[in-house]
C-alpha cells in the first residue's frame, strides 16, 4: 500500500494576529508552510501530499514549492475537516491512490514535527494494520472551571489523558467514509480520531515529543523558531 498526506492550510490564524495566514509567517527565510511540508517530502515513502488552501488564497502558488513534483493543490472549506475532507476526495480521484492507501493529514502550522516521529508513525500503521495518530501524555494538572466563574470545581486526573498531535494516519477509504458520516451529524470534528472514534473505529497512540506544536498564538512562533534551529544540530 502507498503512503500519501492530506495538509489542512486555509485557515486564516485568527488567534495569531498576524497580517498574513501563520502558514504565511517566515522563520528563518521560509514560511512556515515550507518548513511543513519540507518535513514530509523527506519521507520518500509518502508519494504525493495534498495542501488544502482556501479558495481565495494566491500565495500557495507562487512558492516554489508548489511546483515539486510529489506536492498537489486542493481548495479547503469553512472549518478544518472540511479541508481534510476535500484533500481526500482529491486524493481518491488520483488514478495511482487506493482506498487502502494510508494518509497522513498534518496541519501546515505544525513545522516542528520530527523525522522521527513521522516514521514511527507510519511504521506502526504499516505493521499493525491499525490506524494510529502522535500525542502526548498530558503533562500539566487539569481543573474543571464552574461556568462564568473563576472558581475550581474539581482538579480532573491525569491518568490516561494524552494531548492529540498531528499527523493522523488511516486508510484513505476509512477516513473518507468516517468524515463523511461525521461531518453529516454536524458533530464537532477537531481531529481525524474523532470520525473515526464516532463510526467505533479504534485509533492506537503514539507517544510524540512535546516538540510538535501547534503554532497557535503570538509567541509560538519564536518558540518554533528555537525548536526548528535544534533540530537542524
Ligand atoms: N485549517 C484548514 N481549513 C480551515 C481551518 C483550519 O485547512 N477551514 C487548517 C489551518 O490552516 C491549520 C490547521 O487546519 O493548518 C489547524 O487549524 P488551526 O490551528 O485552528 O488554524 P486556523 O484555523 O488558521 O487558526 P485560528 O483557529 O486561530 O483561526
Ligand atoms: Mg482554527
Amino acid at each position: 500500500d502507498r503512503c500519501w498526506s492530506v495538509v489542512p492550510a486555509a485557515g486564516n490564524g485568527s488567534r495569531m494576529q498576524a497580517v498574513l495566514p501563520k502558514q504565511y509567517l517566515t522563520l528563518n527565510n521560509k514560511t512556515v508552510i515550507e518548513l511543513t511540508l519540507g518535513k514530509l517530502l523527506h519521507i520518500a515513502e509518502i508519494s504525493g501530499v495534498v495542501v488544502c488552501h482556501a479558495d481565495s488564497d494566491t500565495r500557495f502558488g507562487e512558492l516554489a514549492i508548489a511546483k515539486h513534483p510529489r506536492i498537489f493543490a486542493a481548495i479547503g472549506g469553512t472549518e478544518r475537516a472540511h479541508s481534510v475532507f476535500n484533500g481526500l476526495g482529491y486524493l481518491r480521484d488520483m488514478a495511482q491512490s487506493d482506498d487502502a492507501d494510508w494518509v497522513m493529514v498534518h496541519d501546515a502550522a505544525r513545522p516542528c514535527v520530527s523525522h522521527a516521529s513521522l516514521e514511527r508513525l507510519l511504521g506502526h500503521c504499516r505493521k499493525t494494520g491499525r490506524g494510529a495518530i502522535l500525542a502526548s501524555p498530558v503533562a500539566d494538572t487539569l481543573k474543571r472551571q464552574q461556568a462564568n466563574t473563576p472558581i475550581i470545581t474539581e482538579t480532573v486526573s491525569r491518568d490516561n489523558l494524552w494531548q492529540a498531535h498531528t499527523p493522523q494516519c488511516f486508510r484513505l477509504g476509512e477516513l473518507h467514509a468516517a468524515l463523511k458520516a461525521a461531518l453529516s451529524t454536524g458533530v464537532a470534528i477537531t481531529d481525524e480520531a474523532s470520525a473515526i472514534e464516532h463510526c467505533g473505529g479504534s485509533v492506537d497512540l503514539i507517544e510524540d515529543s512535546r516538540d510538535n506544536i501547534k503554532i497557535t498564538r503570538p509567541e509560538d512562533l519564536a518558540l518554533a523558531g528555537f525548536i526548528l534551529g535544534q533540530q537542524a544540530l
